[in-house]
């Protein structure tokens, strides 16, 4: 039975038996289970008779095996995108419109025409061919923002690759801008013009078939001449982007990984720390993390290898001095900070006292701010020296400064910044660093508002781009809860600030911090009274005294 053959782009077909492509290691057949006939209920089982080793077994399952692994790199790859949803361009519609993995195997010596380079309408040979580049790329209106990085330089390749063997073919490239920014790759992007591709800035606005003949009619606005131009083609190959393997939500889940806003994969710092995963141990190498051509894959894989072994080589780990404890007593087993710990370094179950594991936390402090029962306490960050710290900031005039908590690594940052490029901003604002703005608890913005703060502001890293994989994701709903809670203590909500300001947002730091000034001038004495008023923390009912067992009656 045969069927369609993947590694060929389904140009050719293949045995319920085969290898799975030529370089395959090691070189060993597969069964595609869903279409063998089998031994049983029909009998086939023709591969079974001539395999001398016996080396096929009809009954083989999948199984589990676990291992126990010191690190993990995640190298799963990438998907290409399917452009049947982009229709404009004809792809099931005509048979000489393919995309630019159908044109590899058909360039291929080891392709399915053997090297022989026809066309899929009528198997003769195209001497026009037109490429459209960023199909599937850069288009946010199909969900598809990113740059893929590698169509560009594999359409002047291919141009290359035509010019060398069919010097007769004329090729025309339709693209928004050529990205060649490697190394020779502006070198190669000559030599593809100089080899006579013609580059038409702009992308083809309508495709469409001549029936006589299977040629392709492209209409394209070149936004160079500001003309609309027709061209006739033979073949017309679409430039399809990259996106994150399907599978990458279950990686993701496994590893307690965190993505980006396009669905890669989150680093641990785009900068020092370009191939760690915030999870400690876990290394990242190819497509996952981001689009990337072979160089950098390459260069990717062997930073990977490295740290994975520069880690195991080391045969310890230093872990954060600041780290969450649990105090086993007070913990009433509700199992939140195990649900808001963004690397899964809290274990818990159900009726069980939740247990923190130090190689594991990263010291954001979620967990700290999350619970209720003053159960966890972050070494060097304790809740009651950050209390303090409200305390001492507002101990004078309080009416005159605007409390601000800024995360350690981007806002506070970003406050740096603003100084070290010496931008003004209102001395009224009093910051205090946390490591994440996930450590800020209900207690300590309530406590500023009771010590008379006209004006609190937390603020952090981006939404999508907190150090602690996404902690700041509680930061909003816990804002979200306070605003609720001011409003019905008739405190105005607006007095509580939540703003994202990065590292290297020195200008958007310093133009927050007048926003808020100018918000502190709008706040009266009678509403900072009434707020110290209101926020004042309900004294803890006692709990009822238990009734005392009747005692026994005497025999
Ligand atoms: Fe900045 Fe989490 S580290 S908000």
């Amino acid at each position: 039975m045969t069927q369609p053959d993947e590694y060929q782009m389904g140009l050719s077909s293949r045995k319920a038996i085969y290898i799975p492509f030529p370089q395959a290691v090691p070189c060993s057949y597969i069964l595609d289970m869903e279409h063998c006939l089998g031994n049983n209920p029909i009998a086939c089982g023709k591969c079974q008779d001539v395999c001398e080793k016996q080396a096929i077994n009809y009954d083989d399952a999948d199984e589990v095996i676990t291992r126990e692994v010191g690190a993990i790199i995640v190298a799963i790859g990438l998907d290409v995108y399917d452009p049947t949803e982009m229709d404009e361009y004809g792809y099931t519609r005509y048979d000489n419109v393919i995309t630019s993995m159908e044109f590899e195997r058909l360039i291929c010596a080891g392709g399915p025409t053997a090297g022989h380079f026809v066309r899929p309408g009528d198997s003769q040979r195209p001497k026009r061919i037109g490429f459209v580049q960023c199909v599937g790329s850069r288009n946010p209106k199909i969900g598809r923002p990113w740059c893929s990085n590698i169509c560009c330089m594999n359409t002047v390749k291919d141009t290359l690759l035509l010019a060398d063997h069919y010097p007769d073919v004329e090729n025309v490239v339709y693209y928004q801008d050529i990205r060649a920014f490697g190394k020779s790759f502006e070198d190669m992007f000559q030599r593809s013009k100089e080899a006579g591709t013609r580059y038409v800035r702009g992308l083809p606005g309508d495709v469409e078939e001549n029936p006589t003949n299977g040629n392709l009619l492209v209409t394209v606005e070149n936004t160079t001449s500001g003309k609309l131009e027709r061209h006739e083609l033979d073949m017309l190959v679409l430039s399809v982007g990259v996106e994150p393997p399907k599978d990458l939500a279950k990686i993701s889940g496994l590893l307690t990984l965190s993505k980006t806003s396009d669905g890669f994969l989150m680093e641990s710092h785009p900068k020092l720390k370009p191939v760690d995963a915030p999870t400690r141990g876990v290394y990242f190498a190819g497509f996952c993390e981001s689009p990337k051509d072979i160089k950098d894959s390459v260069c990717q894989a062997g930073a990977a290898a490295s740290r994975a072994g520069a880690l195991l080589n080391a045969g310890k780990i230093t872990i954060e001095a600041i780290t969450s404890q649990i105090d086993a007593e007070s913990c009433t087993k509700c199992g939140v900070c195990a649900r808001v710990c963004p690397y899964g370094a809290i274990q818990w179950k159900k009726g069980e006292v939740a247990v923190v594991i130090e190689a594991a936390c990263a010291g954001c402090g979620a967990c700290g701010a999350a619970c209720q029962f003053g159960s966890i306490t972050m070494r060097h960050f304790t809740d009651a020296q950050l209390v303090a710290q409200v305390r001492a900031i507002m101990a004078e005039k309080p009416k005159e400064k605007v409390m601000v908590f800024a995360c350690n690594w981007c806002s506070y940052a970003g406050g740096d910044m603003a100084g070290i490029s010496r931008i003004q901003y209102p001395a009224t604002n009093r910051v205090m660093r946390t490591m994440c703005s996930a450590r800020v608890s209900e207690d300590m913005v309530l406590e500023a508002f009771r010590v008379g703060a006209p004006i609190v502001l937390v603020s952090g890293c981006h939404y999508a781009d907190c150090h602690y994989i996404n902690a700041n994701r509680q930061t909003v709903q816990r804002v979200q809860r306070l605003w609720n809670k001011l409003e019905k203590a008739g405190v105005r909500p607006e007095r509580l600030q939540l703003e994202w300001i990065s590292a290297a947002e020195g200008q958007k730091f310093a133009q927050v911090m007048k926003q808020m000034e100018e918000l502190r001038q709008t706040v009266t004495d009678e509403e900072i009274a009434h707020a110290m008023e209101a926020l004042k923390p309900k004294p803890k009912k006692k709990p009822k005294p238990k009734a005392e067992p009747a005692a026994a009656a005497a025999p």
